[in-house]
């Protein structure tokens, strides 16, 4: 087998970590990988954070809906979809003005902008992901980044269009995390698709969940009067609290994106 295949093929999220701090090397080639990465028009439309202060480790684990493990970590980085960068330069370069003659209309970085840039942060960091991963240093992503917006934004001092997408946490994997079980995955048709959307019927998703609901359902009748997995999932997942907070969050976000402050 291809060592980069094994490789992503044996990948899974890593929580717990070694005392064994991540070295100058180690961290350069993480943060050259995430560089390397491929980016819309090269235009580099992310940031990356690298939280080395302790106390700001600290408020992050708990900001992140209580994730002690995060403090934990030797390597912690957060990548921000960025905008601000170019736009500034963009402004104070006569970029706007030199539209305004040719009777092109300035503009602000607008949604379409901002899923670029998100895909470009997104991308970054999982080359780092797996550059990690090559060196044996795990890796966990953190989606609760997305929650908070305005302390995170006051926490890390953004400006309006450089935004969260992503956190992940580096470090060397104990022993238990090395010989923990991976994760399954939906069967290859259930995520590809030839030529065109394929849209599930009740049965097929049914059908699809079957396993995961015998699972469930197995020690004995719930009390609480789950019948399946999706309604599990529904409550455990779709509707928590955090679930709510992060699209709360994920709005203030957008706004103050469209407000341009
Ligand atoms: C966008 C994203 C957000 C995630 N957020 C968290 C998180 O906040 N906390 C956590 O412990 N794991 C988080 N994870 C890790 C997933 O739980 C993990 O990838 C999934 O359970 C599959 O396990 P595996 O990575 O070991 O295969 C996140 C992963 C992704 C891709």
């Amino acid at each position: 087998m291809n060592q980069t295949i094994d490789l992503l093929m044996k990948r899974k999220s890593v929580r717990q970590y070694t005392d064994q701090p991540i070295s100058p090397d180690e961290r350069q080639a993480i943060l050259d990988a995430a560089m390397r990465a491929p980016t819309a028009g090269n235009m580099m439309l992310y940031s990356i954070l690298e939280i080395t202060d302790q106390e700001l480790k600290q408020q992050l684990a708990v900001t992140c809906d209580n994730q002690p493990f995060i403090a934990t970590a030797p390597l912690v980085l957060i990548f921000l979809a960025d905008y601000q960068r170019w736009f500034d330069y963009y402004q104070s370069c006569g970029a706007e003005d030199l539209a305004k003659q040719k009777g092109i209309q300035p503009r602000q970085p607008a949604e379409g902008d901002l899923l670029l840039a998100c895909c470009d942060a997104l991308i970054a960091a999982h080359a780092a992901c797996v550059a990690a991963e090559a060196m044996g240093i795990g890796s966990c992503y953190i989606g609760d980044i997305l929650e908070r917006y305005e302390t995170h934004q006051q926490l890390l001092n953004l400006p309006p269009y450089a935004v969260p997408v992503t956190m992940l946490c580096f470090g060397h994997p104990t022993r238990s995390q090395i010989d923990r079980q991976m994760t399954s995955r939906f069967p290859e048709p259930v995520i590809v698709h030839q030529n065109g959307y394929h849209h599930m019927s009740a049965a097929e998703l049914e059908q699809m969940f079957a396993e995961s609901t015998a699972r469930l359902m197995e020690h004995g009748k719930r009390t609480d009067g789950v019948e399946n997995f999706g309604q599990f999932n529904y409550l455990r997942k779709f509707t928590s609290e955090f679930s709510i907070e992060m699209n709360r969050s994920v709005r203030a976000m957008l706004d103050a994106w469209n407000r341009g402050g």
